[in-house]
């Protein structure tokens, strides 16, 4: 039997991981779910059971075999200090992701290194996983040069209350009226019918963690620290599913039916890609499920190398839960 806790599991992330450990062919599992405040008490199926969400205990959590961290920053960084040298530790916020002994691992590209871990195992942003898991097989086939992405980000990526900002200004704006408010504002400006070119806060460079945090973490996944690669991250009034229009200067020539074969043969990947039936990847249709879509592959007119594509996952499924429970599957073969 293998003792696992879900840290967190009233959240949106932590919902999901609860649903993807219950669809999961991992058996054996005996479940503990916890939260800090709203969630406490509220019950949740878990296969043929249901569970409770019980306050979070660091005594009961050190008698886990595996714990999954679904919590704030602030959170993860004072139960991972807690809990040293106990549980192994899978954490899917930003703490420690760029910690050069954490392992930040996309089961699908770097497998090899969530064994190198030494209790602590970080999960990557969001927008970063879909984006690795394209970039991995062009690099292997064509070698990388440059990449360039431009991100239009869901507000489910914020949390919950981001969810009800949306809707609460969206319905303002369609009736002619304030927005009724009574929540902590979750963006700089309205979101409602809008879009927000800033996620997270400014570097003096200009650019904004968030697209740091993409940069940073891309070259550690894919170990290629010099590989040339910016970002643009901009917040959309969509409730799930990030989009990303990306550029791939590759090292050696790919003629786009053979980028299509290597990316539908790359695990976690699914090609949409007829452009002339209005077929491509949207947030609608990639909202609820577990894999990565790519299309409007096409040549890059301003490049010799250059491939531009569209890709799209749902961030709060293949953006975090799912790749948390990835990992603890990875593990949980050793337990
Ligand atoms: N949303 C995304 O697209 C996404 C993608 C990748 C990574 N992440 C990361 O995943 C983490 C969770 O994000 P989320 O969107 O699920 O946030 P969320 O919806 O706000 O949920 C956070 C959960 O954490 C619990 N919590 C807060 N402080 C806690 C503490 N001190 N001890 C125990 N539980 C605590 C809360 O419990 P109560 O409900 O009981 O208050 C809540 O259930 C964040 O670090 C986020 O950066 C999110």
């Amino acid at each position: 039997m293998r003792k696992l806790a879900v840290v967190g599991a009233g959240g949106l992330v932590g919902r999901r991981v609860v649903r993807n450990l219950a669809k999961s062919d991992i058996e054996d599992l005996e479940l503990t779910l916890t939260g800090q405040g709203k969630s406490i008490g509220t019950e949740v199926a878990f296969r043929d059971a249901v569970l409770t969400v019980e306050k979070t205990e660091v005594a009961e959590l050190r008698k886990m075999d595996a714990v999954i961290l679904c919590t704030p920053t602030n959170a993860s960084v004072s139960l991972v200090n807690e809990l040293r040298g106990g549980p192994v530790i899978l954490d899917t916020s930003s703490a420690f992701r760029m910690d050069p002994s954490v392992p930040l691992v996309v089961p699908e590209v770097n497998p090899q290194s969530a064994f190198g871990h030494s209790g602590l195992i970080a999960g990557p942003n969001c927008s970063t996983i879909q984006l690795v898991m394209v970039l991995k097989p062009l690099l292997d086939r064509y070698g990388l040069q440059r990449v360039h992405v431009s991100t239009y980000q869901a507000v489910s990526g914020v949390g919950y209350l981001a969810i009800e900002q949306l809707s609460d200004e969206s319905r303002a704006v369609l009736e002619s009226r304030p927005p009724e408010g009574g929540y902590e504002p979750q963006f700089p400006h309205r979101m409602g019918f809008n879009l927000i070119p800033q996620i997270d806060s400014f570097l003096p460079d200009g650019y904004t963690k968030e697209e740091m945090k993409m940069v940073n973490e891309t070259k550690k996944i894919l170990g290629t620290p010099d590989l040339r690669i910016s970002t643009t991250c901009v917040r959309v009034p969509v409730y799930i599913g990030h989009s990303e229009a990306c550029l791939v200067e590759t090292e050696r020539p790919a003629d786009l039916d053979s980028v299509r074969e290597v990316l539908a043969a790359s695990p976690g990947i699914l090609v949409k890609d007829d452009p002339l039936n209005s077929v491509y990847p949207m947030p609608v249709d990639a909202a609820h499920t577990d894999e990565v879509y790519v299309g409007r592959i096409r040549k890059d007119l301003s490049s010799r190398t250059g491939i531009l594509m569209w890709i799209v996952a749902d961030n709060l499924y293949r953006g975090a839960a799912t790749n948390a429970v990835n990992v603890f599957r990875l593990l949980a073969k050793g337990m």
